[in-house]
């Protein structure tokens, strides 16, 4: 053995306690999960929540498309909607089937790929691309937010509240109030399936439903 090897040993050794440090720091978001604590939303003085600050990082869920071309032009929502839960409420729902206090899930719509590179099809509103006809993600196009809160919003049903941050591209809102009941959560109190939110449409979420 020369001695460059044997000088090579505590190198390694640290580069061993170094990756697993950094393999622990990393997971320290998982312990935080299995403790059951809940990454809960913001809220300012007057009572609107904040917009969170990385939805893009949360748990994707599922992306229904209502274009205006198939609802007769006039689609409430002519985008894709794409929706994500914040990832402690995920790790909850995965181990009880319930939605957390504290649950949020965001839905960020995008607009179909308008970008010249095809032709839309009148009838269906699809479009040509390298995998072939269909509806194919465009740019960002608006923000709404759903919090589940026992004592903030101890008289909605369900504690849910509903939240806007723009119906437009970003840059969005960064704060937004509440909506009254009837204009959002009573559409989702009837219809969907697992207390106010559509896992009807998320495989994701009904994957990691337990079964029991
Ligand atoms: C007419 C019924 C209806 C109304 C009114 C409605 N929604 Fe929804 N919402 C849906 C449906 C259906 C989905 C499932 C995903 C999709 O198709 O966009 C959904 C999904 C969502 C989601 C994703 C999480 C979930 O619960 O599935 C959010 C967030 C959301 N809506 C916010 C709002 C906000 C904010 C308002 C009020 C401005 C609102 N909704 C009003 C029907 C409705």
């Amino acid at each position: 053995m020369t001695s460059s090897t044997k000088a090579m040993k505590p190198i390694l050794l640290t580069g061993c306690i170094l990756a697993a440090a950094g393999l622990s720091v990393q997971w320290q978001p998982a312990t935080a999960q299995s403790n059951g604590e809940i990454a809960r939303a913001s809220f300012n003085e007057d009572g609107q929540v904040m917009r969170p600050e990385n939805w893009r990082s949360w748990v994707f869920v599922g992306a229904p498309l209502t274009p205006n071309a198939l609802n007769g032009g006039e689609a409430a929502f002519p985008e894709y909607h794409n929706v994500y839960i914040e990832p402690s409420a995920f790790a909850h729902w995965q181990r009880t089937g319930q939605w957390a206090d504290g649950t949020q899930l965001a839905k960020e719509l995008t607009l179909l790929l308008q970008d010249g590179t095809c032709e839309t099809d009148p009838d269906n509103g699809s479009c040509g691309q390298t995998s072939g006809q269909g509806y194919f993600q465009g740019e960002f196009s608006g923000l709404e937010l759903k919090v589940k809160d026992t004592t903030r919003y101890a008289d909605e049903p369900g504690n849910w509240a509903y939240f806007s941050f723009g119906h437009h591209a970003p840059p969005y809102a960064e704060t937004a109030a509440a909506f009254p009941t009837d204009s959002c959560n009573s559409c989702h109190e009837g219809n969907a399936a697992d207390d106010f939110v559509f896992t009807q449409y998320y495989p994701v979420l009904r994957a990691a439903k337990p079964s029991n």
